[in-house]
């Protein structure tokens, strides 16, 4: 949530601060929308030394049009940022950034000040007057009555942090010391990419990718000070610190559209490529598995005797999924909970219960607050993540990275099939360590999963016919969707889609449940989604089959999703969607992908940004 973006050129810099800036925002935008801002450190010429600040509320073109109509002089020096609302509405005062009380300070910040009311209060005491009703606003003020005593800007900025509580990420610039850009991180996202003579900040790699692949990790409570020449880091405590370096494997085209209308659209396309990358070197030569950020030992892994997957959203709906594939395979009972759920019921674990943590960002706070409540309890964590060098594998005991490439579309699709691809090769690494599948059934369901990305391509390639569909119900009010089994998160995650991106009333039911409730709901002409399982599992797929009948008796339009082959159920659908035949525990990966298309093409039919969803941002870095 809230996206940053920083720069400083050096003289050898061809770069204007307001561009990098701008262009930063713009790969950043889908953090938040509500507003955006940038400062830029003017440095004696022209207008004189002092800050150049616009912000306004709305998305960035906003801002963009101010500075298209006033344009600001060059300058080697600058932040900005891109809002998702917490205190303050979304207004132009509240935008960021926020200046301290003479205005020789700025500064941008994501998360949330917990202690900021106590703050205010003293600041305002003194007879300090805010201008928003932002809580960054008193950390502006605080750090510029520190550089108005004589600090430079990173003492102040560590002596600042170290009296905030809660979350946050501060970038801040002083009018007076255009050679520096100050940071500091605590529980909230920040990189720094490097450069040659410039340097550069973001909430992500995003934000520079079009700069420099080379990067710098920060750990928590940490400052760090960029100079053209050279990055400095140091703890709130001042004590030297280093970042971890690491090179980005993507470059920009991963973060453009490249002719698609939308990224959802074109991530929801890349599925094959993702997924074929996220079993890239999972098998040794011997045909084993292996999982080269498995850090926990064998011996570990077979005294874990239960498993709790945590997730919120999308991640909790793969974690459901896996739970299904993980018992079957292993025989560890398995729950699923949302994170946020987890920590506040006081859950029994212990040092041989696994918590799977699933986060496409890697920086969810409710899954983050998660895993650190489950180490405080002796648990083992395994995050399963998108996002190197984020917060939540680092702060785990092992880590499967996704491999789906940057993922910038508000709505996480690549991101579900590649954290199912992940939870099932999970799954099954843990099947060979204690020996609960054989070699062979394990290679088996492996040559299966390798030939997903060849199934969901058939998927993508029946698109325009879901396009029809998304079009025929243009004007539908509500739409159900009911499954079984793994099919049943599968209901669950394309009405998900459809709530976030088409604002629909949408609601996934386990089919078994309909008699229990859910079936008043059925009215003439209702559209419903049915996701029959394969017909492997002949009881599965009769019962859902009674299911799908049931509701059209009372005047639903079922839409079914139904393998190969399947003739049988065609006569009680209206609109039938063939999936390719595959095994019932994989076959959310091939289910999920009409449902992904239909909520894409109904958003955009409705006009809707399908990128950036309303009061929605990527990344929620707040609880
Ligand atoms: C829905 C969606 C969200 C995320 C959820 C968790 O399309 O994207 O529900 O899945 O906010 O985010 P991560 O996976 O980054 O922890």
């Amino acid at each position: 949530m809230c996206g940053i973006v920083g720069y400083v050129g050096g003289a050898s810099s061809s770069l204007d601060a307001k561009d990098v800036v701008v262009e930063g925002l713009a790969r950043l935008e889908y953090r938040g929308y509500d507003s955006a801002g940038l400062a830029l450190v003017l440095e004696g010429s022209g207008d004189g030394p002092g800050l150049h600040v616009d912000k306004k509320a709305g998305k960035l073109a906003n801002l963009r049009a101010i500075l298209d109509e006033a344009p600001p002089p060059t300058t080697r020096t600058g932040i900005g940022h891109t809002r998702w609302a917490t205190h303050g509405a979304p207004t132009d005062a509240n935008a960021h950034p926020h200046l301290g009380a003479h205005g020789r300070l700025a500064l941008v910040h994501n998360g949330i000040i917990e202690n900021y009311a106590v703050l205010r209060e003293a600041l305002e005491a003194e007879g300090h007057e805010m201008a928003s009703e932002t809580d960054t606003e008193i950390a502006a003020h605080l750090l510029e009555r520190r550089l108005d005593a004589g600090d430079d800007l990173t003492t102040a900025m560590q002596q600042v942090c170290s009296q905030l509580e809660g979350a946050f990420t501060l970038v801040a610039v002083d009018s007076q010391d255009p050679d520096r850009v100050v940071a500091a991180r605590r529980n909230s996202p920040l990189v720094v990419g490097l450069g040659e003579g410039e340097n550069f900040l973001g909430s992500d790699v995003a934000a520079f990718i079009e700069h420099t692949r080379e990067a710098l990790e920060l750990a928590q409570d940490q400052v760090v000070t960029l100079h053209p020449d050279r990055v400095e880091v140091t703890g709130f405590d001042g004590s030297p610190a280093e970042g971890t370096r690491y090179h980005v494997d993507w470059d920009l085209s991963a973060a453009q559209k490249d002719g698609y209308d939308w990224f959802m659209r074109k991530e929801i396309f890349e599925q094959p490529r993702a997924l074929a990358d996220s079993l890239l070197g999972r098998r040794g030569l011997d045909g084993k598995l292996q999982l080269d950020e498995m850090r926990l030992t064998d011996g570990e892994l077979r005294e874990i005797d239960r498993i709790v997957i945590i997730g919120c959203g999308t991640a909790n709906y793969a974690g459901l999924v896996a739970k299904y594939a993980i018992e079957h395979w292993t025989r560890i009972p398995c729950e699923v909970e949302l994170a946020h759920e987890f920590r506040y019921r006081d859950p029994i674990l212990t040092r041989n219960t696994l918590v799977v943590a699933i986060s496409q960002s890697g920086e969810t706070a409710d899954t983050l607050m998660a895993i650190r409540h489950a180490h405080l309890q002796r648990a083992k964590v395994l995050a399963i993540c998108n996002t190197n060098g984020s917060t939540i594998p680092r702060e785990s005991d092992a880590v499967i990275y996704t491999h789906a490439g940057p993922e910038i579309g508000v709505a996480s699709t690549k991101g579900f099939l590649t954290q199912l691809m992940a939870c099932y090769v999970l799954g099954l690494y843990l099947a060979q360590v204690r020996g609960t599948k054989f070699g062979d059934e394990i290679a088996d369901v492996m040559a299966e999963l390798e030939q997903m990305p060849r199934h969901v391509q058939t998927m993508l390639d029946k698109a325009e016919d879901v396009y029809k569909l998304a079009h025929a119900h243009e004007d539908s009010s509500t739409v159900l969707f009911l499954g079984r089994h793994a099919g049943f998160p599968v209901a669950l995650e394309g009405a998900l889609k459809l709530k976030e991106l088409a604002y629909l009333h949408a609601e996934g039911f386990a089919a078994g449940e309909l008699k229990h409730g859910p079936i008043a709901l059925i009215d003439d002409g209702l559209p419903v989604f049915c996701v029959m399982p394969p017909r492997g599992r002949d009881q599965l797929h009769d019962k859902m089959l009674s299911a799908v009948q049931e509701i059209r008796a009372r005047g639903a339009r079922t839409l079914v999703l139904v393998e190969d082959g399947d003739e049988g159920v065609a006569r009680y659908a209206d609109e039938v969607v063939y999936l390719p035949k595959v095994p019932t525990l994989l076959q959310p990966l091939v289910a999920v992908v009409p449902l992904q298309l239909f909520a894409c093409e109904l958003a955009t039919v409705l006009g809707h940004d399908v990128d950036q969803p309303r009061n929605l941002a990527k990344s929620v870095t707040v609880e």
